[in-house]
């Protein structure tokens, strides 16, 4: 058989593994945005059954016969068929070797996990998600010996949402990165300028809040004709192709950068989704790179961007024109108060500086846990420990402390370090285009993020996972991934913000 042919017929196979992926997908999204309470437990039963539909098809012997097939074609493929193929070997190879009764329960247990940790937040009490997440875990090591691992068993889950990535890799990137944080907090710390942000706290309109927001998302560039904002206790994006890409916020109405920047975040997820190329279709590759990569989206958006002297210089008139609060403010009081540094409990509100530093303590937790180093038990106390040992802070209670974050309860044992990834991966790109564009940054002081838009879509979002991380990185900057960049990159920032050099 031609190989045009069996491409064809591999990719009427893929769709409609995809538009089952779709219906999954919109049962997650429907859980987190409008699920009522008591219906927890029946939609887990359809997430179930639909999962293991999806898990028939992709280890059904077709998959295999079609891998078997396009194998003696790869050197006549081109750069998107061999990925095609690697893709869907990796999937089948994954996916198989996982019992299918011990796959479908593992679903279903991630489905009450999820909402035992949301009662568990919502109660401040770690032991109500305890036997959840002790199960949880057991599986992911029960899976680490299917799938089998080399030196250490954290590798099979890293290389999951980053290919290739290593203990031995991100322990050198990690030390790095610590040490360039560590560095630059310590002088911000000792510096006698004292930043203010006491007027982004008040009464700030839940309604006048998502009229902003909204604004904001259309501004950097996300087509709300193809895409749609939602509220979630914990903000994410999902999408069902590139024309359906659903992003989620949460508003405090005590606060306001909190949704806007959890809006422009998901924003940069959804801007890269929905830019990716038409033709991906079908094909296994309409998705980001890497998690890392969607994470260096995400947040360029939020940070590089949203946090900039010069998009600040955009946004301050328009939420004077929201909030009277703002009144008297000027441009260099609101961009200090946005970029204010304080060594704090909450992940997902840390500064972006200390922000790496709540990441590199999930990575070391999660290394000790999935290698038997630690119990679920030790869990809390590790955390704690951690937390005054590298930020000098202690949760009061477990929801602004171990129950903060939803990933575990869902399984993603390996996903925290991409966002630390996502900023060093960032801030490369953001070095090579300044480069190549020097004046980029005096447009967005008009609210112009075209040219940028336009260059990030070209580089990275159009070719969704066509290239692995590491040639993309190379692709676009000549250079592998290193921390250099980013260190850089706050060292300007920072010692300027705080006065120190
Ligand atoms: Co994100």
């Amino acid at each position: 058989m031609e190989l045009k042919e069996k491409i064809d017929e591999l990719k009427d196979y893929l769709s409609q593994y995809e538009r089952l992926e779709q219906a999954i997908g919109i049962i997650y999204w429907d859980m987190r945005t409008n699920i009522p309470s008591k219906a927890g437990e029946s939609r887990g039963k359809v997430l179930e059954y639909l999962s293991s539909e999806a898990f028939k098809m992709i280890t059904s012997p077709k998959v295999g016969e079609f891998i078997n097939d396009l194998t003696p074609y790869k050197d006549e493929m081109n750069k998107v068929e061999q990925r095609i193929l690697q893709e869907l070997e990796k999937n089948y190879n994954e996916t198989k070797k996982i019992p299918q009764d011990r796959y479908v329960e593992y679903v279903g247990l991630c489905s009450n996990s999820e909402i035992a940790w949301e009662k568990a937040k919502d109660a401040s009490d770690f032991e109500i998600f305890k036997p959840y997440l002790e199960k949880v875990v057991e599986f992911q090591k029960e899976f680490i010996n299917y799938w089998g691992y080399k030196n250490n068993k954290y590798d099979t889950l890293l290389d999951k949402y980053e290919l290739g990535l290593t203990t031995e890799k991100l322990d050198k990137i990690f030390s790095e990165l610590k040490d360039g944080i560590i560095e630059v907090l310590n002088k911000v710390k000792g510096s006698k300028k004292k930043l203010n942000r006491d007027f982004l706290y008040g009464h700030f309109d839940e309604g006048k809040q998502k009229e902003l927001s909204l604004f904001i998302l259309e501004k950097i560039g996300f087509d709300m004709e193809a895409g749609r904002l939602d509220v979630s206790v914990h903000p994410f994006t999902t999408n069902f192709g590139n024309k359906d890409v659903r992003l989620t916020t949460n508003y405090h109405e005590d606060e306001f950068t909190s949704a806007l920047f959890s809006t422009i975040h998901e924003g940069g997820h959804g801007i890269y989704e929905q830019n990716i190329s038409d033709d991906l279709e079908s094909t296994g590759l309409q998705q980001g790179a890497s998690m890392a990569i969607h994470e260096s989206q995400s947040r360029f958006y939020e940070n590089i961007l949203g946090r900039s002297k010069e998009f600040c210089s955009y946004l301050l008139p328009v939420a004077k024109e929201y909030f009277s609060d703002f009144k008297d403010v000027t441009l260099d009081e609101f961009y200090e108060a946005m970029n204010y540094v304080e060594t704090s409990l909450i992940r997902t509100e840390a500064d972006e500086l200390t922000y790496g530093l709540h990441i590199i303590i999930r990575y070391e937790i999660e290394k000790e846990l999935i290698n038997g180093r630690i119990t679920v038990n030790e869990l809390k106390d590790t955390w704690n420990k951690k937390y005054k040992e590298y930020l000098g802070v202690e949760p009061k209670n477990d929801a602004e402390g171990i129950l903060q974050d939803m990933h575990w309860s869902d399984g993603s044992f390996g996903y925290f370090p991409s966002y630390a990834l996502g900023n060093l991966y960032g801030a490369q790109m953001f070095n090579t285009l300044l480069k190549e564009k020097p004046n980029v940054m005096e447009e967005v002081k008009n609210g112009n993020l075209t040219d940028i838009t336009k260059w990030l879509n070209e580089k990275v979002h159009v070719h969704g996972a066509i290239y692995t991380p590491e040639e993309l990185i190379k692709n676009i900057t000549g250079e592998e991934l290193n921390a250099k960049y980013f260190i850089d990159y706050l060292k300007n920032k920072y010692y300027s913000l705080y006065d120190v050099e």
